[in-house]
């Protein structure tokens, strides 16, 4: 159900969970001083209460007040690249909820670009907001999305299409040590360059088990379309593909990680996605590519890797892109 930025404000107000587009993906908010809101949004995505939420806020001193240690990193960062789409993980104040932080002492801060979120949140006050999705699946990147998802059971402000189209960058600080947990848009090197010029203190961590450990969400698979999804990476003839991906197939678990993984019974019917040359505009079309070839119900989705794909303006897409995948051929 489509709704307009006054009656999102009405519901936030009043309790209730609304979908607001950003910059990103659009996502599933609520005020953080709302409980039973909050509740709702992990039992509507089917989320586990060990995953947390992002909090939204329209101003850097709104992002600051909710954390216990803004230091000159955080300071330098949001003011480099707030409003935009960067996620920055800082020990928490202690009037947040523990349930949109899933008990950690830390809590993810993001002031969005998109002009209809900022409106909203400028009414309510900060807002936690995942992707407005079910658990492990693909991220809405248009209002219509969040109303497929949901089948219409929630309200959604229709904000466009998101000029991004993956998540916020997740940059979790700790002192003087910062380590990515997420790629997203603002790539690893405009981070460094910025703190570098400003000649600001920092380690980088770039250890990747040390991600995975302290981002709950950040799992092998996510972000999966409805038809499974093949990453191929090499050239195969048509016969041949069909019998290797109904071998590969064959072999893999029903569930990994607590997602599960969907199987094709039957391989006829291959839909290509294709993704344009250049990497913002392929992010920007990604999950909805997935979606669209998705619509004309074909046994998997392929897509097939390119060379030029370990740039690292790529490295948002291909992260989505490998989790997105059941299967990767080489
Ligand atoms: O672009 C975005 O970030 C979008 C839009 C709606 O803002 N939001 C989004 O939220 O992607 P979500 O919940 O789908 O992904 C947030 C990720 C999760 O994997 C979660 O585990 C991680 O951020 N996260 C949140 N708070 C954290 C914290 N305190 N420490 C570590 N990871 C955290
Ligand atoms: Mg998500």
């Amino acid at each position: 159900m489509i709704i307009d930025v006054r009656k999102a404000v009405e519901l936030l107000n009043d309790g209730k969970v609304v979908a607001i587009p950003t910059e990103t993906v659009y996502g599933l908010a609520a005020r953080i001083d709302r409980s039973t809101a909050i509740e709702k949004i992990f039992s509507t995505k089917e989320r586990p209460f060990f995953d947390p939420l992002i909090v939204h806020v329209s101003s850097i001193n709104q992002a600051q007040a909710l954390t216990k240690e803004w230091n000159e990193i955080a300071e330098q960062l949001a003011k480099s690249f707030w409003p935009g789409p960067l996620t920055l993980v800082l020990p928490k104040a202690t009037t947040i909820d523990s349930m949109i932080t899933s008990g950690l002492e830390t809590v993810g801060l993001r002031f969005p670009s998109h002009l209809l979120a900022l409106e909203i949140i400028r009414q309510t006050g900060p807002l936690a907001a995942p992707s407005a999705n079910k658990f492990g699946r693909t991220s809405p990147t248009v209002a219509l999305d969040v109303d497929e998802e949901f089948l219409k059971a929630v309200p959604v402000v229709d904000g466009g299409p998101c000029e991004v189209g993956v998540e916020s960058t997740i940059l979790s600080i700790e002192s003087n040590k910062i380590k990515m947990l997420r790629p997203g848009l603002i790539l690893k090197s405009q981070i460094l360059e910025c703190l570098n010029s400003t000649k600001t203190d920092f380690q980088w961590n770039s250890s990747e088990s040390a991600a995975k450990v302290s981002s709950p969400g950040s799992m092998l698979h996510h972000y999966m379309p409805e038809v499974p999804l093949v990453l191929l990476m090499r050239d195969y003839s048509d016969e041949q593909l069909g019998l290797v991906l109904l071998e590969r197939f064959s072999k893999i678990p029903d569930e990994e990680d607590g997602v599960k993984l969907k199987k094709p019974r039957k391989i006829e019917k291959m839909g290509e996605v294709l993704l344009s040359n250049d990497p913002r505009i392929a992010a920007r079309e990604f999950y909805a590519q997935l979606r669209e070839v998705s619509r004309s119900h074909p046994d998997v989705l392929l897509i097939r890797w390119q060379e030029n794909w370990t740039e690292e303006a790529w490295s948002p897409v291909i992260d989505r892109m490998k989790k997105a995948a059941t299967l990767m051929l080489s």
